[in-house]
């Protein structure tokens, strides 16, 4: 699928499909009111049939002295609710109808309709996405495969070219391929995706996009004393990794930004075994992973002037005659002693190893991004990300980035108070903190290990996969990050 800017007149445009947006109130806007009047009122016409409901669709065919074969009406909600989730849904309703459709290409005269005072770079961004999102299938393990290219070839976004829209163009279809891989990664099977297949897929983006990639061993986490990880891959057949893959877009003086993403690739919770129901799901606990993966594809992919360490720590979580035991007590990379309680709370156990082993890059933050809680899931639905940080300047940058791409976050306290939960008659500190603020405990702990750093962390439990009907990965936080990273790296 590619996409362009290009000026387009909406009546003459030879397009296969323009789509116009339409007001709830019937209001159209300044393109489809040319169209309507090219057509001598056949929009107006056809608006009963629309609701105008954002996101609502409504094809047109063969209109009088129109040049596209189809003009496709799309509503974008009452005009003074008009804001970023109503351009979003009108945009992913066209997408749908233009996929269901089979339409080859399409002009999408809804990116120049102002939205609550963003750029037009915004627009286009939140455009490409939203389209690529629709267009996104996940048939690997199908037997028969449906047609992998979609039929939908050029996207045409009608505005006049400049090179700030040029720039929000390249990047999002260098974000869009790398939500892609998020999704894919996480949507793969845990017999699949195992943490040696998150190893190789590492190495071939290393090969790809010349990434640095360097993966230690089981026998590499000993020599170094990773206690902690350890533990929870113990009674695992599939052997761990830690995954070090490096972008270097910056000066070498520059120090990067450290991503440390997630990697259990099956949570059974081991010895503290998970309930049946629903357990399918645990094949996105790599989700962290997998959006370090991705972010690192999308700043490689579009070049970006940026410095970036991915560390991965990877492993399943299974229950087992060799299994770590509730009341264990390991010593961590640190060299502080942890009490496992509950050997459900594994996620904690390899992000602090890794989170000690990324401070030898230098970097000049670190970003830890997990599906660490249920309790997150409780707090803020799957809505918003949670948000933890030791850093409030650090905490800001990542609040506004997630407001940029639309991929928000929330922050939530990491007060000492909450420390006293984590208190153990036997090591250094425990593994839970108890029912009472399940999120803020998990991250506390990972507050144990990152007191030299400026550090935030990313608590994707509720937002980077949907349940039910809509099962699949959505490849959250991909754009969040790296967004972030451009715009720390000073890119508007
Ligand atoms: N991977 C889970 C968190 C999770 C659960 C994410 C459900 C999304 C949906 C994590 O390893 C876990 O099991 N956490 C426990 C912690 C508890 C034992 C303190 C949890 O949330 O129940
Ligand atoms: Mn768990
Ligand atoms: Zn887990």
């Amino acid at each position: 699928m590619e996409f362009s800017i290009r000026p387009l007149s909406p009546e003459t445009a030879k397009a296969g499909c323009v789509v116009l947006g339409v007001h709830a109130e019937k209001e159209l806007t300044a393109a489809a009111r040319r169209v309507d009047q090219r057509s001598r009122g056949a929009l107006s016409a056809a608006l009963p049939d629309l609701s105008g409901k954002a996101g609502s669709t409504l094809l047109l065919r063969a209109l009088p002295e129109v040049g596209a074969e189809r003009v496709l009406l799309v509503g974008l909600g009452a005009k003074n609710e008009f804001a970023e989730s109503a351009y979003r849904d009108a945009v992913r309703g066209a997408a749908n109808a233009l996929r269901d459709l089979g339409a080859k290409d399409a002009a999408l005269f809804l990116v120049d309709t102002k939205v609550n005072g963003r750029p037009l770079s915004w627009n286009v961004r939140q455009a490409v996405g939203a389209v690529r999102e629709a267009f996104y299938r996940f048939d690997e393990m199908k037997s028969q495969k449906k047609n992998s290219t979609p039929a939908l070839a050029e996207v045409t976004l009608p505005l006049s070219p400049n090179a700030q829209l040029e720039q929000a163009l390249e990047e999002a279809e260098a974000t869009a391929e790398g939500t892609d891989l998020a999704r894919t990664l996480g949507n793969l099977p845990a017999n699949i995706c195992t943490p040696g297949y998150l190893a190789e897929q590492a190495k071939k983006l290393a090969r790809e996009f010349k990434l640095e990639a360097q993966v230690l061993e089981r026998k590499d986490m000993e020599k170094l004393g990773m206690g902690a990880f350890l533990a929870v891959t113990r009674a695992s057949h599939e052997p761990p990794k830690l995954i070090v893959l490096r972008y270097s877009g910056a000066a070498k003086s520059k120090a990067p930004l450290a991503f440390v993403g997630k990697g259990i690739t099956f949570d059974t919770g081991g010895i503290s075994l998970k309930p049946a129901g629903e357990m399918d799901e645990m094949k996105y606990d790599m989700s962290g992973a997998g959006s370090v993966l991705g972010a690192l594809r999308a700043l490689a992919g579009m070049k970006a002037p940026v410095n970036v360490v991915g560390v991965i720590p990877t492993c399943e979580n299974m229950p087992g005659g060799g299994a770590v035991k509730p009341g264990d007590i390991v010593t961590t990379l640190s060299g502080q002693t942890v009490e496992i309680l509950n050997t459900d709370a594994e996620g904690r156990l390899i992000l602090c190893d890794a989170l000690t082993y990324a401070e030898r890059f230098k970097p000049e933050a670190m970003i830890n991004i997990a599906t660490l809680t249920g309790a997150c899931v409780i707090a803020l639905g799957h809505v918003a990300t949670g948000l933890f940080a030791n850093d409030e300047k650090l905490a800001d940058e990542l609040r506004a980035a997630g407001d940029d791409a639309w991929d928000r976050v929330w922050q939530m306290p990491l007060w000492e108070d909450y420390q006293e939960q984590l208190r153990s008659n036997f090591a250094d500190f425990a593994n839970i903190g108890g029912r009472p603020a399940g999120s803020i405990t998990a991250a506390s702990f990972l507050a144990r290990f990152t007191r030299k750093q400026r550090w935030a962390h990313l608590d994707i439990a509720g937002t980077a996969w949907r349940s039910g009907r809509e099962k699949g990965s959505t490849g959250r936080p991909v754009p969040l990050l790296v967004r972030f990273a451009l715009r720390h790296a000073g890119r508007k």
